[in-house]
């Protein structure tokens, strides 16, 4: 593959950052909903905190690809206290909006360097953002639309692919 240039690796590195800021953030959110009892929503946000670092890897192992060194960088602490659980679906989609745009960054970069195995390697991103966006602004409506919060967890529980019975 061509050689990345310098600020294409300065910017992956930055998304590989992000992936493990919001895999952070994810876990923070678990660890309130399961101390809460709140088991079916603590176990998506530990799945989202898991797939958020298989995106972080996914970045450190393009980046090893094309012989350029991965930097694990320092993450932020997240927020670990909430006020409600409306205020952690709210979080969660404004978080998945702006690693969108972070990636459509990372597209515009690659378009504007002409470097199509960037581009092509951010595509798997571009549509798994659609699936992040949608799957937290529904949980955000169903939250806004019940009081009951066991009616949430009944409706998280009704979103996991069939057949996982979950951790
Ligand atoms: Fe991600
Ligand atoms: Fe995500």
């Amino acid at each position: 593959m061509p050689k990345l240039t310098k600020k294409m690796v300065k910017e992956l590195n930055a998304q590989l950052g992000r992936e493990l800021s919001a895999a952070n953030q994810y876990l923070a959110m678990a660890i309130y909903l399961d101390d809460r009892s709140l088991k079916e929503l603590a176990n998506f946000f530990y799945a989202q905190s898991d797939e958020e670092r298989q995106h972080a890897m996914k970045f450190l192992h393009y980046l090893l690809q094309a012989n350029e060194k991965p930097i694990v960088p320092e993450v932020p602490k997240p927020v670990d206290d909430f006020e409600s659980i409306e205020q952690i679906a709210a979080m969660g989609l404004e978080q998945e909006q702006e690693v969108t745009r972070c990636i459509h960054a990372l597209v515009d970069l690659a378009l504007k360097e002409r470097d199509h195995t960037t581009n092509h390697f951010l595509q798997w991103f571009v549509e798994e953002q659609l699936e992040e966006e949608a799957a937290f602004s529904e949980l955000l409506d169903v939250v806004r639309q019940t009081e009951n919060l066991l009616l949430v967890e009944q409706y998280v529980f009704r979103q996991k692919p069939s057949g996982d019975a979950g951790a």
